[in-house]
């Protein structure tokens, strides 16, 4: 089969939007593809500087070399989260970019800076990828925020939005399907939270990183078996199978239908937030979850609660 755009041998053909591509035409596709989105929700404004939320898989580093090429002032930030083998393969993958390309990245150690590991934190939740949801927005936007930075881009691709949404579909959560979007914008206490590889899928971002010659860690996170995302994700591929394009025309249908049309409760959210008494974050409870995470984590035998002494008020 030949590529679309130039007549030369191709190398990937994509069935959802029946479509074949060259190597360089592929990668310019993508470029294109990751720019159109950041125009289209303004996600990112002249001179603004961006941090990337870096796991070492495909997708983390094929959206901080996209957004590199495209010109953005981008740095990485990486989180140990200390899940043993995994967590030291996954940043060794994320350093050996950032030299490669000469770019910044700034690296925090879970057990090092905050005092527990996700599976140090997972017996506390019923699942450890709560624990490392959790952490990750919570620490991402600190470091966003002390760092001076004016955006987070995280690496969510268009199979993990569609697996998202199915699950908020399937259990109707309002408040979960009204933050769902592209863009969060930024408000006290919180940067602004952009999601540039909405329009590619996992494996354009796979095909994105070979061709690009970028070395990711492939291995999923033993700590995601029997999460309930994956299952999403697997019933979703099964339908793609059937009908390619199902997965595309689901999140779009809700971006350019549905979710305007929840603004008032994504509005009735921001307005309930108060601030933490613990660390000073914005929260609508009196702690926030990552400090009763972390209170359950490093004092599982008090019941997670701090002695009343060491708590600040307001
Ligand atoms: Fe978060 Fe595995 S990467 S639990
Ligand atoms: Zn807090």
């Amino acid at each position: 089969m030949k590529c679309q755009r130039c007549d030369e041998r191709s190398v990937i053909e994509l069935r959802h939007c029946n479509a074949a591509y060259c190597s360089t035409c592929f990668v310019e596709r993508c470029r294109e593809r990751v720019q159109g989105t950041i125009r289209r929700h303004r996600m990112i404004r002249p001179g603004e500087r961006v941090l990337v939320a870096v796991s070492g898989g495909k997708d983390s580093l094929a959206l901080w070399d996209l957004l590199l090429d495209l010109g953005y002032e981008a740095d990485g930030v990486y989180l140990g989260l200390g899940i043993g083998g995994y967590s030291n393969r996954s940043g060794a993958c994320a350093r050996e970019f950032a030299e490669g390309r000469g770019a910044r990245l700034i690296e925090i150690d879970l057990e090092r800076d905050v005092g527990f590991t996700i599976p140090q934190a997972a017996p506390v939740r019923r699942a450890p990828c709560s624990a490392c949801g959790t952490s990750k927005r919570y620490l991402l936007n600190k470091v966003a925020l002390d760092h001076g930075y004016d955006v987070l881009a995280t690496g969510h691709n268009l199979d993990d939005e569609a697996a998202v949404l199915f699950g908020n579909v399937m259990t109707w959560n309002l408040p979960y399907l009204a933050r769902q979007r592209p863009v969060l914008p930024e408000r006290t206490g919180f940067v602004r939270r952009v999601k540039p590889l909405v329009r590619l899928t996992e494996r354009e971002t796979a095909a994105y990183c070979v061709i690009r010659r970028l070395d990711y860690i492939i291995e999923e996170c033993p700590m995601a078996a029997g999460n309930r995302h994956l299952v999403y994700k697997e019933l979703l591929n099964s339908l793609e199978e059937r009908a390619p394009g199902a997965k595309a025309t689901f999140l779009r249908g809700f971006s350019d239908r549905l979710s305007p049309l929840l603004d008032e409760i994504a509005e009735e959210e921001r307005e309930s937030v108060g601030v933490c008494s613990g660390c000073g974050a914005p929260t609508t409870e009196d702690l926030c979850a990552f400090c009763r995470l972390r209170d359950q984590a490093t004092h599982p035998a008090r019941g997670g609660r701090r002695p009343p002494s060491r708590r600040r008020s307001g």
